[in-house]
């Protein structure tokens, strides 16, 4: 067994104490008095610990030519240290190379400062650096918080699926899952691809959200959620857009807009506390080298109560901001993420739940309020990246959810199942979707959503 870097520097063993490390070379130092200072990381906290290494060890002549990323084996004795930086650290007993770099001048993670944009190119040995490797701690926090936060509310978790028949948010942006031959797709006369052929017996898709399938599970259970991978081919090419992200879908029964409203900024509060007390470490390092305000903006968040505002009070602000938008603002169009920013960066300056949107530019399953031209929907739009949550209110009165069908020219035997919730039993009930890049890029500060999930998945990149 061996201990991990996080327990030896939290002081979790004695001075003294023997102890065996493995992990990866960040740097090595050499002394003229016979010595050499090597920082070792294994990934289980932000700072890598000192290994001191003197030159009666048998095999000091290896240990000089140790370069970053060789990885190791060390047992050594537990010390406080006299330099300046760290608290503890390790003299050797014994050091065993297990691997080395082979060409170190050309290993790409060699140490030193790399763009963003390099690491992007090297997404499989990015996890060794910094940036990625706190980054991938802090993700791994809120994830974990999160599901802390509903366990604790009483909620269950939900898995739904991946392949699915039906299209969420009407926005025809979806991925086609097939076996179908494409050298040789049945077709009928006209051309149209004939799916009875196909693998389901008819035309599927990856999921653009796991909503209206928890929906069902929430007309059941009172108090769901779902958290996993959703996909969209939208072919948007921004920061804040990724073909395949994650998903946190909260949905809750006997409840109203300004029910989940109020659970979505106690989750927001929660699990960016759960960062501040457990993540310190990472979160000094993005403070440091990547956003300044992240830290402060945290805790500004955790102690302040949300802004609500309603979409038509937020037309009227952008229109008298005096600012020349590039897209034009009035009553109706969707916000574009310069309204958005303006509105929760320079009007705000803090997050905003933004409500009750024209129904035109939202999704059929929202609820119609009493204007007939709104409906109880809201996003929640965050400084620096714009919206990060979006939910609703539910249609659930069946006349009122036909009318609207076919207002949108759906068709009623498409959403059977969906309509059954609401001839059995229906309740009022309402959810939302926060978007899992979307909050650990505001969390950490990094501004592309591409750098905050391991695999980035988007518009013509589908490495590995
Ligand atoms: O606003 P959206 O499309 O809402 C839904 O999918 C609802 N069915 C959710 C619900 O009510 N259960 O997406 C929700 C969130 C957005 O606010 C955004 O944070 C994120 O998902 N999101 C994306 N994140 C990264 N890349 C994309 N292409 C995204 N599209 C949406
Ligand atoms: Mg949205």
């Amino acid at each position: 067994t061996y201990a991990p870097v996080a327990d030896v520097l939290a002081g979790k063993y004695g001075v003294n104490d023997t102890v065996t490390i493995k992990g990866w070379v960040r740097t090595r130092r050499d002394s003229k008095a016979g010595l050499s200072f090597i920082n070792v990381h294994d990934g289980s906290c932000f700072d890598p610990i000192q290994v001191i290494a003197l030159n009666t060890l048998e095999n000091y002549d290896e240990i000089i030519r140790l370069t970053t990323s060789c990885s190791v084996s060390v047992i050594g004795t537990v010390k406080q240290s006299e330099g300046q930086g760290q608290s503890i650290e390790i003299d050797a007993q014994s050091l065993e190379v297990l691997g080395w770099v082979e060409n170190p001048d050309t290993y790409p993670m060699a140490a030193k400062r790399h763009s963003i944009e390099y690491l992007r190119e090297h997404a499989h040995l990015r996890p060794r650096t910094n940036i990625i490797g706190a980054v991938t701690r802090v993700r791994n926090c809120l994830s974990q918080a999160v599901h802390r936060f509903f366990h604790e509310q009483g909620y269950f978790w939900i898995s739904t699926p991946i392949i699915t028949a039906s299209d969420t948010e009407g926005a025809g942006e979806m991925f086609r899952v097939s076996t179908l031959d494409m050298m040789n797709i049945p077709h009928d006369e006209q051309g149209n691809v004939d799916y009875r052929e196909d693998f389901f017996g008819k035309e599927t898709f990856l999921t653009v959200s796991g909503q209206l399938n928890v929906e069902t599970y929430c007309t059941a259970m009172s108090k769901v959620y779902t958290f996993g991978p959703t996909f969209r081919a939208e072919n948007s090419n921004t920061s804040r857009h990724l073909a395949e992200f994650w998903m946190i879908e909260p949905e809750v029964a006997f409840a109203d807009l300004s029910t989940v409203a109020k659970l979505a900024e106690d989750l927001l509060k929660y699990v960016f506390k759960a960062v501040l007390e457990e993540r310190l470490d990472d979160m000094t390092f993005f403070a440091q080298r990547v956003n300044k305000d992240v830290i402060t903006r945290l805790e500004n968040v955790v102690n302040s109560e949300f802004v609500r505002m309603d979409y038509t009070d937020a037309i009227e602000i952008l229109k008298n901001s005096g600012k020349a938008f590039e897209f034009p603002v009035e009553w109706g169009v969707d916000l574009s993420s310069e309204h958005e920013r303006y509105l929760a960066e320079e009007h705000v300056g803090a997050p905003i739940i933004m409500q009750n949107y024209p129904k035109d530019i939202k999704a059929f399953y929202m609820r119609i309020n009493d204007d007939n031209k709104t409906v109880a929907a809201m996003d929640i739009l965050a400084p620096g990246i714009g919206e990060i949550i979006g939910g609703s209110q539910r249609e659930e009165r069946l006349d009122v959810f036909d009318r609207r069908l076919a207002e949108m020219s759906l068709n009623q035997e498409d959403y059977s199942w969906y309509r059954d919730l609401r001839r059995y039993g229906t309740v009022p009930h309402a959810g939302f979707g926060l978007g899992f890049e979307r909050l650990v890029a505001y969390v950490t500060g990094v501004q592309n959503v591409r750098d905050v999930i391991p695999f980035p998945r988007t518009p013509g990149n589908a490495q590995y």
